[in-house]
């Protein structure tokens, strides 16, 4: 029988921004997606589409970064203000999108939709076809509260309040589509980008060294799906960082996507059980690169010269995931470009990899899921007026309970099954008393009783299970309920351990209280 035990060993903290999002205009994720636009039939609240809102709302993403991604690197932040039938008409070709790109969706929608959802905004800046200029601009823009021409232009555009934009990305994947970079010819021009960002933070010289400037500035970090190329990346890129004086730098950006586009009989809705097995553990290799990852980062650090003179600081880097999900191969009917259907298989990925990041949060300082609405291992979908909420969405709903919690160490005794993925998955938090464990089921056809136990008593608060009827299952417009969760049974407890009956390939999660 599987067994799980939760020690009361507290092993740090769950940053909220593990759970972040991605919002791309790519496909149906923007324009059609979260974006209908005022005039729409659709229901929407100042052109946002009302269902998806309140969706998000439900959910608080606590980060989300946009527009791109690809996009990010051929947009001009001054085509998305101003009235709206005065925008330019841009063409968007990314990722076989293929549409005119009305602007409609611009930095004024955007943050309100964060400060609608209780977001923080991260904005990626073009560094392919924009400029340093233009990136400044662009944070004075969101960011000035004194009364620049360009704060000016702000509030005239509705916003008097600066938009207190801390994440910035400079560039996005500039490596590929991005510019084609070597790490050092990247450098070389980050090192500009960085340098020319502006400051927001008003402080006395006196204080000036001591006082936290809240801006975290990303360079692009490696394509995580790459094994050599990666670690390339990576060390090369701290190498150039080390050479001669260092410039700002916060974080690094990782991508990494579960690729499954060479099996032609799984189409995502319709695969075997070696395809179940084959993407689980693609999603289980993320821990391994995030590990590396870390590794390189501290180490490249430690190769920074001594600073000499007054103003000596440690220098430290975050790793992000920007971009993470299933990645299947395209499907020929899909509505728009990378858009891709949802099973119970994406939610059990979904929830594995949130697992990873809860259990790397001593590493890993923030992760956006690609993409929130149409696009990729995507958290809803819309189809014409319906909006759908993916078996992913009620992952990231269920895990919530994590968000500020304190990691609990777990010690799992399971069998292993098919192509090195465990029967059995569980992940532990404290909060406020409250011990919240994920159980993740894979075992695609049989459900399951699994030991669960404590390093204390505990008392059972309540459980919900995320499964169907089937291992392909999705929601649709009509039937979108067919995968969401439901109340578990209450664990017989024998004295010593609770018995919880795990369905076949399942996502739950149990809430005790310690007493
Ligand atoms: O998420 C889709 C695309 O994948 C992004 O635009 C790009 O950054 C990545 O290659």
């Amino acid at each position: 029988m599987d067994k799980i035990f939760v020690s009361f060993q507290q092993s740090g903290q769950i940053q909220p921004e593990l759970h972040g999002q991605f919002l791309e205009h790519l496909g149906t994720c923007i324009d059609g997606g979260i974006w209908v636009g005022e005039d729409s039939t659709i229901a929407n609240d100042q052109g946002l589409r009302h269902e998806v809102v309140a969706a998000l709302e439900r959910l608080a993403p606590p980060l989300v970064r946009w527009p791109g991604g690809c996009f990010a690197d051929t947009y001009h932040w001054r085509d998305g203000i101003g009235p709206r039938d005065k925008r330019p008409a841009t063409y968007n070709a990314n990722f076989g999108t293929h549409t005119i790109e009305k602007n409609g969706f611009g930095t004024h929608e955007f943050m309100a939709l964060c400060r609608r959802i209780g977001a923080k905004p991260w904005l990626n800046v073009n560094m392919l076809s924009g400029t340093v200029a233009e990136m400044v601009e662009w944070a004075e823009y969101c960011n000035r509260d004194e009364g620049t021409a360009l704060a000016a232009e702000r509030k005239a555009h509705g916003d008097a309040t600066p938009f207190a934009v801390d994440y910035w990305g400079i560039g996005n994947e500039s490596w590929a589509g991005g510019g084609n970079y070597t790490p050092e010819g990247y450098v070389a021009e980050y090192r500009k980008y960085a340098t020319a960002f502006p400051g927001f933070v008003k402080t006395s010289m006196k204080d000036w060294m001591t006082v936290k400037d809240p801006t975290v500035l990303i360079a692009v970090g490696p394509d995580g799906n790459k094994p050599l190329e990666r670690v390339q990346w990576t060390k090369r890129l701290f190498k150039a960082f080390a050479d001669f004086r260092q410039p700002r730098l916060h974080a690094i950006d990782l991508h990494f996507y579960n690729w499954n586009i060479e099996t032609p009989q799984d189409t995502v809705t319709t695969f075997n059980e070696a395809d179940w097995y084959r993407v689980l553990a693609g999603a289980m290799e993320i821990e391994s690169v995030i590990h590396e990852q870390y590794r390189l980062i501290e180490d490249g650090l430690a190769e920074y010269p001594v600073v000499e003179g007054p103003f000596a600081q440690k220098h430290h880097c975050d790793l992000i995931i920007g971009e993470w999900g299933n990645w299947h191969s395209l499907d020929p009917n899909a509505p728009s470009a990378l858009w891709q259907q949802s099973t119970i298989r994406d939610a059990l990925t979904t929830a594995i990899t949130l697992d990873i990041f809860h259990r790397n949060c001593d590493k890993l300082k923030a992760a956006c899921v690609a993409q929130t609405v149409n696009v990729l291992n995507a958290l809803i979908l819309t189809d014409g007026e319906a909006t759908i909420l993916t078996p992913s969405y009620h992952v990231f709903d269920l895990y919530k309970v994590h968000r500020n919690g304190q990691r609990l160490d777990c010690d799992i005794q399971t069998a292993p099954s098919q192509a090195g993925v465990p029967e059995t998955f569980g992940f532990a938090s404290e909060k406020a008393g409250i011990i919240s464990v994920n159980i993740i089921h894979a075992d695609m056809r049989l459900a399951k009783t699994i030991e669960l136990s404590f390093a204390g008593h505990v008392e059972f608060i309540a459980a919900q299970t995320l499964h169907s009827d089937s291992p392909l299952a999705f929601n649709s417009a009509e039937n979108p309920n067919r995968v969401c969760p439901r109340p578990a049974q209450t664990p017989e407890f024998d004295g010593e351990k609770w018995l919880i009956e795990a369905p076949a390939a399942s996502v739950s999660v149990y809430q005790f209280r310690r007493v």
